[in-house]
């Protein structure tokens, strides 16, 4: 347990291996941004391939160590591969953001099997292979931390019926809760955050009509910026949230409350 006193996070997140995927753009590139300036080694997984290149060579710019990999994290034996290769060259992995995501705004009768199965893949079954190839070695070490990005349609539903991206959102909120229970013990902390909307190349994707209505639904009147949900991102990866354990937390301007 740390020491009741102002807890430093950054001197809990500092020389940390941190696997943040879909890091280079969006949200994920906010989250990167904001570990590396605490003090972590990022790696920067993404299948943008010169997207992660170009962040990490950014971070190394500013003097800290950051890493790309280029990677689907829909495929099991890819995700597999790539964290051995960084375990070997950069030592065990201490922090796992599951970020990487799309977007697909379409209505339920729209959604064909394939972008049903191309959906949960991406954020389902991605949080699980990321988690699935890191978190047996943290339990060895017992040490490791764990933040699955969700949202807030995986807790309220979204209006216009893209279901297959609310059910793989919701989908990671059970998995969250699962792996917290079982890590747990191991000093091992497993998280999400549930985003409302947020400014970046995904929600650009959103119609004009659809954009005003949601901003009409946001108390706060406004979308949010990466970097308001970075920073949560990084109070569940440090040393300041040392008692929260499953929790999904609200980062959504007050567009929904629970
Ligand atoms: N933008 C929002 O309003 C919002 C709200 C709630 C939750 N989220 C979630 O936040 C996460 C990031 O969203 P964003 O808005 O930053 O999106 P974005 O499109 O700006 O960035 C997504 C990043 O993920 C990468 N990516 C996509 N599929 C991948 C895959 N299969 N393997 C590896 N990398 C992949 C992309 O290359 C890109 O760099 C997603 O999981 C999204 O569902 C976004």
């Amino acid at each position: 347990m740390p020491e009741l006193r102002a807890i430093q996070i950054d001197e809990s997140i500092k020389g940390r291996i941190a696997i943040v995927t879909g890091g280079a753009k969006g949200i994920g590139a906010g989250i990167s941004r904001v570990l590396s300036s605490a003090g972590a080694h990022l790696v920067v997984a993404d299948r943008d391939e010169p997207a992660a290149e170009k962040l990490a060579a950014s971070l190394r710019a500013t003097g800290a160590g950051a890493t790309a990999i280029s990677c689907d994290v829909g495929d099991t034996a890819a995700v597999t591969q790539a964290v051995k290769r960084i375990e070997r060259v950069l030592g065990a992995v201490d922090l796992l953001v599951n970020n990487a995501g799309i977007g697909d705004f379409v209505s339920f009768p729209d959604i064909s099997r394939e972008r049903w199965d191309r959906m949960l893949n991406v954020h389902l079954t991605g949080a699980y292979n990321c988690c699935h190839a890191v978190m047996p070695d943290m339990l060895r070490r017992r040490f490791g931390r764990v933040v699955n990005v969700s949202s807030v349609a995986g807790k309220r539903g979204d209006f216009i019926g893209n279901a297959h991206y609310t059910a793989a959102k919701a989908g990671m909120i059970g998995l969250t809760k699962s792996l917290a229970a079982w890590a747990a013990p191991y000093d091992v902390r497993v998280n999400a955050i549930a985003p409302g909307i947020v400014d970046t190349e995904l929600t650009r994707e959103m119609s004009k009509p659809h954009q005003a209505t949601t901003i009409s639904r946001i108390p706060l009147g406004r979308f949010a910026q990466p970097d308001e949900i970075a920073s949560v991102v990084l109070f569940l990866l440090s040393d300041a949230s040392s008692y929260v354990i499953g929790e999904t937390i609200n980062v959504n301007g007050g567009s929904y409350l629970d």
